[in-house]
């Protein structure tokens, strides 16, 4: 199966009210672990790769040809989309070059005339080949991958400006931070979001920074037109433990246990379990 734009897919999820997941990919495992549980669990699923991921695995064309013969080596038969996370204007370029079928241009620090002319430059290029474009407004709190924010919460106008533009779904910071959440963060901005949501129509809106947000408010994001949820944090989190578990228990100098595959195989578990874990609490299982 081809890789699909995330348009008809978050379409579909914000008229029937659930969110499909974007699950950062750092490697081949990493990829291997989120396209068998989509596939098993029936569930509509995107694979975000931020710049620095992209750089990491060889380039943005290493990237979209891993993924796109992955799928199709492992039969995968969901709605599969590859989405650039947080790219630059040259980086969305790049990607809808590379074969991605969806690209966010993050142009969040960029005074609001600059964001929207930039934006709508990437959305006449991408919709021309047929690729879904995520547009940003307010910026996610935090670092990934280098990308810092402040946190900012978006300016619903604002969004509207954006979302008019053509764009087929839209992040809006609403007091989200990539990464862990402080012990003393408020929640997130669910009055923003809803004000968004009045103003933006019918827009799949999106939800970054998914690790670490309470599953009921998580829900209630959905119920507001969230339709795409971030995460990539906690996938880091459940692998590293697991490895770290292989190792304090002395796996690897028992048989075999010092083979890669050995190593990486309980971690690749816990990513499919985390997957599993937010998928149920998205919706979006047995969707596809
Ligand atoms: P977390 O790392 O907090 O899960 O956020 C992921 C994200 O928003 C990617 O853009």
């Amino acid at each position: 199966m081809k890789l699909v734009s995330a348009r008809d897919m978050l379409q579909t999820a914000r008229k029937e009210g659930y969110a499909v997941g974007q699950f950062n990919i750092n490697n081949l495992e990493w990829t291997k672990a989120i396209l068998e549980t989509a596939q098993e669990m029936r569930s509509p699923v995107i694979l975000g790769c931020s710049g620095g991921a992209g750089k990491y695995m060889g380039g943005f064309k290493t990237v979209a040809s891993m993924v796109q013969a992955m799928v199709e080596s492992l039969k995968i038969t969901v709605p599969v989309c590859l989405h650039l996370d947080h790219g630059s204007y040259e980086q969305a370029i790049e990607c809808m070059d590379a074969g991605f079928s969806s690209v966010m241009f993050d142009g969040s620090h960029y005074p609001i005339a600059e964001n929207i002319q930039k934006t709508k430059e990437i959305v006449a290029m991408a919709h021309a080949k047929g690729i879904s474009v995520e547009a940003e407004v307010g910026a996610i709190g935090g670092e990934e991958d280098g990308i810092i924010g402040n946190g900012e919460v978006a300016d619903p106008q604002e969004c509207k400006l954006i979302a008019d533009l053509g764009v087929d779904l839209l992040a809006a910071g609403i007091g989200n931070i990539h990464g862990s959440y402080p012990a003393d963060w408020p929640g997130l901005r669910l009055d923003v979001l809803k004000e968004v949501q009045q103003l933006t129509g019918q827009m799949p809106l999106v939800l970054h920074g998914g690790t670490g947000i309470p599953a009921a408010m998580i829900q209630e994001s959905i119920a507001l037109g969230v339709s795409k949820i971030n995460v990539n944090t906690e996938l880091q989190y459940a692998f590293a433990q697991t490895l770290r578990e292989y190792f304090e228990q002395g796996k690897d100098k028992i048989g075999k246990g010092f083979d890669p595959r050995k190593i990486i195989a309980p971690g690749m578990e816990s990513i499919k379990a985390t997957v599993k874990e937010k998928m149920t609490i998205f919706g979006s299982i047995n969707r596809a």
